[in-house]
């Protein structure tokens, strides 16, 4: 039973979304990386519930550094984060207590925590606890930034409505940076802002894919074999909550098609060694190539949805209605993107201090 991952920067989370707080402890950053509280701020505000298609729950994350910054800048002994809770509504959960909600993680952690769980707001498994990865994120990316390394992530689909595909790498993830909404075409955006509000307006929700890119990683970073570039970032990113399929590249597309099609040319752009397309998304065999890395990720549509649903109740082993009333997210996509940015840069601080060692990140002077 742990909640820790990363090898050589270590990553734990903990709280409950109704609990005192959420949090998380960073062990392994390097001392000196600038640590920018306004810049935390603004990447959990990208987090937020906003505008009719999020929750009506609203956090304002006032988060606090306990332990590992001084400053401003990382001091290279852990740094924990800890996220007060303040908006919480219980009662809203008390009623329907035993009610496993379809699609959610209640019933799973009645069976693994034999009823002890917090059950209130799901608990540990709520997209709360991601507010805590966001906070962490920040400083990863940060670090990564510094190398020259930039993640950025738009909503590629959502409703059903497709945005345009990534064009000029560094404008788009520029851009996105700034956008709380994060859709590159603004008409695509527009409607399926519209597509959701209807959505919510009937009770239901919906779902999509996001797609992250990378640019500036070096080639040579991963493992041949079982901590891959793919396994290591898809390991984490399949801890986000409502995260249901993790695709690099292609992926998929390339299952039913020709290596002709498909292999990525090698070139040379001046001394480099490039690729003419990236159907493979940045790794080979593990390991980066120098390109760009693309991840997209499938997030199911919210599960909590007003419609009435059938369910059993865990006490007394009966068939049973659910309606549900707290509050909840129509579209969860919006919200994950930031978090998508957030886990892979950890994931990918992790694979470069144990590629480079952890004094890469280090600013020091001494
Ligand atoms: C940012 C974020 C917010 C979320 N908000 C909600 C919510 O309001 N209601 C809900 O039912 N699920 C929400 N989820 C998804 C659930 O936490 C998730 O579906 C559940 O824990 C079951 O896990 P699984 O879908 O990965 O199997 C959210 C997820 C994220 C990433």
């Amino acid at each position: 039973m742990k909640n820790t991952f990363g090898t050589s920067l270590s990553i734990s989370i903990f709280g409950e979304s109704h609990g005192e707080a959420v949090g998380l402890l960073l062990d392994g950053l390097a001392p000196g990386i600038p640590v920018d509280e306004d810049y935390i701020r603004a990447q959990l505000s990208l987090r937020r519930p906003a505008g009719r298609i999020s929750t009506a729950r609203q956090e304002p994350d006032p988060f606090r550094i306990l332990s590992g910054v001084y400053e401003g800048h990382t001091t290279g002994t852990p740094v924990c984060i800890m996220i007060p809770n303040t908006q919480t509504r219980s009662k809203d959960y008390a009623a329907t207590r035993f009610l496993a909600r379809p699609g959610h993680a209640d019933y799973t952690a009645w069976c693994k925590y034999h009823g002890f769980e917090d059950f209130r707001g799901g608990g540990h498994f709520s997209g709360r606890i991601t507010a805590a990865l966001v906070a962490g994120g920040a400083i990863a990316l940060t670090a990564l930034a510094q190398k020259g390394i930039r993640v950025g992530t738009h909503i590629r689909s959502c409703a059903g409505i497709r945005d345009r595909d990534f064009g000029d790498l560094a404008a788009d993830i520029e851009a996105l940076a700034h956008m709380p909404f994060a859709v590159l075409d603004a008409e695509a955006g527009a409607r399926m802002l519209t597509r959701l509000e209807q959505i919510a307006e009937e009770g239901d929700s919906a779902g999509g894919v996001l797609e992250t890119a990378v640019i500036g990683m070096p080639a040579g970073v991963g493992e041949p074999w079982f901590d891959t570039v793919e396994g290591l970032l898809s390991h984490a990113l399949f801890s986000i909550p409502a995260v249901k399929g993790v695709q690099f590249g292609e992926g998929f597309d390339m299952a039913d098609d020709l290596g002709s099609r498909f292999n990525d040319p090698f070139r040379l752009d001046g001394e480099r060694i490039v690729t003419a397309t990236n159907h493979n998304g940045g790794i080979n065999g593990g390991i980066t190539n120098g390109m760009p890395l693309l991840i997209r990720l499938a997030v199911k549509p919210t599960p909590s949805i007003y419609k009435t649903q059938d369910t059993v109740d865990l006490q007394t082993h009966e068939e049973a209605q659910l309606s549900i009333h707290g509050r909840h997210d129509p579209a969860i996509i919006h919200r994950a993107r930031v978090v998508a940015d957030s886990v892979t840069a950890l994931v990918l601080y992790d694979l470069l201090a144990g590629r480079y060692g952890t004094d890469h990140f280090c600013k020091g002077e001494a």
